[in-house]
């Protein structure tokens, strides 16, 4: 919520681990961005591809870690 409480809308950022191949690139994570107004901006490999390289390149940073910034080790598989 902004400081004169208007709300504002923002995308939602999913990361999504696929196969082993899928996208050597994005360390085979597919990454999604869906708008506020519930569009599908763009998915790795999928429909916009292009619209979500710009967080392939800025994950790429943390390429050692699994391309992931802070998600702690434990939170990364599905239990
Ligand atoms: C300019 C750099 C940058 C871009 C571009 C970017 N991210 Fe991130 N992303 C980060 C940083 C830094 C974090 C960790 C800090 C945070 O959570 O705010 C993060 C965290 C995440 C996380 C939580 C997992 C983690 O790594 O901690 C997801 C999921 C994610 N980003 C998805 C996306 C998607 C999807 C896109 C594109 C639509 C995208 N990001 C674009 C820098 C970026």
């Amino acid at each position: 919520m902004a400081a004169n409480n208007e709300i504002i809308l923002e995308p939602l950022f999913i990361m999504q681990k696929i196969h082993k191949g899928f996208n050597p690139v994005s360390g085979d994570w597919k990454y999604v961005q869906i708008n506020p107004t519930a569009q599908v901006l763009g998915e790795t490999n999928g429909t916009g591809s292009e619209k979500v390289e710009y967080c392939i390149g800025c994950h790429l940073a943390r390429e050692q870690n699994d391309h992931l910034f802070y998600l702690p080790e434990k939170n990364r598989v599905i239990q």
